[in-house]
């Protein structure tokens, strides 16, 4: 029977494998962006609906509100259409605006935080404020609140268990971004069933809280915690093996890279993971089948990592990190 409503085509997601200089590891790349919100955020938020529907917290008919930096609300977007519910979006200007367009062509209404932000730092503060106010006020309505949801973990089952019948070999580390830690937490709960010695490396912005360092503000869009917010209860810190920081031009020079490269467009996010993951292995800290998730598409910020001027504008090029990731590999520098 072919798929008739387009949440069925959630997951099944392809994986492909980045040779690298050393000949013991492999980087294994699953493309969560080809979910039909394109983003792995689809996954979690058809589940935390799910959960709510089941519960019934939401009504039939009810509606759906989450703070959001684009992905979750795509992934709402479309749940919110498969169970005929009223979705709106809470949002800042930090959001790449083609996420916001796409939540809006979906269905979506989209509620903008008042308030003067700079432009590099998020107002998630203000925007789980105002959407826990607007569920309060409105009958029938839910705040989803992903940070403290545990039906968030719970939508990657799904994705862990493709992961270990598409990678029979067996998968020995994964290395993962951090924003509300519910994937890393709900995919390597998953995988450590299979794999006790699974090591998991958690990727944050430079900038964000979840590994304790300072907050400052950061471009990378959907990931870490931000200065002045917390870490929710999603985040199991202990299925976490060590945690790193990566910076806006490690991650978004890398995921230009791997356009240029691979062919492949990845969001700045993923940049930031694929970094780390490749720095891991070009170290000997990782060996054997190293996964990392392609969150989102690149296709989601063109007008922003993508765009010679919006780097430049912001001093964010630096060619120092393709000959880096050159030397990773192919273990020498990339002929010009
Ligand atoms: C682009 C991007 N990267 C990383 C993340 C972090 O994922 P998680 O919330 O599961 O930690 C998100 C979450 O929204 C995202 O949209």
């Amino acid at each position: 029977m072919l798929p008739t409503i387009v949440t069925e085509l959630i997951g099944q997601t392809p994986v492909m494998s980045i040779e690298v200089a050393r000949p013991d590891a492999r980087l294994v790349l699953k493309l969560e962006k080809n979910n039909p919100g394109g983003s792995m955020k689809d996954r979690m938020a058809r589940s935390m609906v799910v959960a709510a529907l089941r519960d019934g917290r939401l009504p039939p008919g009810g509606t759906v509100i989450e703070s959001s930096s684009g992905n979750a609300g795509t992934g709402l977007a479309l749940a919110a259409v498969e169970f005929g519910l009223r979705f709106i979006a809470v949002v800042d200007h930090h959001a790449a605006s083609d996420k916001i367009r796409m939540m809006r062509a979906l269905g979506a209404e989209i509620r903008y935080v008042e308030g003067d932000f700079a432009e590099d730092e998020i107002a998630v503060v203000e925007r789980v404020r105002l959407a826990a106010q607007l569920a309060a006020q409105l009958p029938g309505a839910v705040f989803m609140n992903q940070q403290e949801n545990p039906a968030n973990p719970d939508g990657y089952a799904g994705l862990a268990e493709e992961l270990i019948s598409q990678l029979s070999g067996g998968i020995d580390a994964f290395v993962a971004c951090v924003g509300s830690g519910g994937s890393i937490t709900g995919v390597t709960q998953w995988l450590k069933r299979h794999n006790p010695n699974l090591r998991t490396i958690g990727v944050e912005p430079a900038g964000s809280i979840v590994f304790g360092k300072a907050g400052h503000p950061y471009y990378q869009s959907g990931t870490g915690i931000p200065a002045g917010y917390r870490v929710g209860t999603v985040l199991d810190y202990g299925c976490i093996d060590q945690g790193v920081q990566v910076s806006d031009i490690q991650a978004f020079e890398t995921a230009r890279y791997i356009a240029r490269r691979k062919g492949l467009l990845v969001g700045g996010s993923t940049g930031g993971a694929i970094y780390k993951a490749l720095e891991f292995i070009a170290a000997g800290k990782l060996t054997g089948t190293v996964v990392t998730l392609v969150v989102d598409g690149g296709e989601k910020y063109l007008g922003t990592i993508f765009d010679d001027e919006w780097m430049a504008k912001r001093h964010l090029l630096d060619p120092a990190i393709a000959a880096q990731l050159d030397g990773w590999l192919l273990g020498k520098p990339h002929a010009a």
